[in-house]
């Protein structure tokens, strides 16, 4: 990642307001912890539009704050020219994220899903990698979703930080 003091990490789902606005602040949330979050620039967005401006999710908000990690910023698109040049790795909560993204030109060595750096997961197929969708979903989705996220997090930090 080179030539550049910090590394930019671009979280990557569909509505940017559930998933990558979770990952972006479970990422920086244990950045801090290990004294190292000035080594990262960290920002989140959408593939679609439809909520942008809007703050996360009340129910990403609430998960994250009962484990004192806040949720920064508010929704915004994919800026596909500017975002795959100024973020060193882009990473999607989903194969659907995914292709969007490669669709778009994103490039495909710097571009993983999240849970690929789950390393409880290492081996398995990229069809059982996704962060599923909490959106229209009930009850404990985005428990479900916070596991996920904060252990692909984990995984994805020590992989940083041994680079
Ligand atoms: P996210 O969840 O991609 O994790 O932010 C979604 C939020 C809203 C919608 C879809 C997914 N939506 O269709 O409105």
């Amino acid at each position: 990642m080179g030539e550049r003091d910090t590394t930019g990490v671009l979280f990557v789902c569909l509505g940017n307001i559930c998933r990558s606005p979770l990952a972006q602040g479970v990422f920086l949330h244990r950045a801090r912890a290990r004294g190292a979050h000035h080594r990262f620039v960290v920002d989140s967005c959408g593939t679609g539009h439809w909520h942008v401006g809007k703050r996360p999710d009340p129910r990403s908000i609430e998960v994250a704050a009962r484990r004192g990690v806040e949720l920064p910023g508010r929704a915004r698109q994919l800026d596909p020219e500017r975002d795959f040049d100024a973020f060193d790795l882009i990473i999607p909560m989903d194969g659907e994220n995914l292709r969007d993204l490669l669709d778009a030109g994103a490039p495909r060595d710097r571009t993983r899903l999240l849970r690929s750096f789950d390393p409880a997961l290492a081996g398995r197929p990229t069809s059982e990698l996704d962060v599923p969708d909490p959106y229209y979903g009930a009850g404990d989705g985005f428990e479900r979703v916070y596991a996920m996220v904060d252990a692909a997090c984990a995984g994805l930090l020590d992989d940083l930080l041994r680079r």
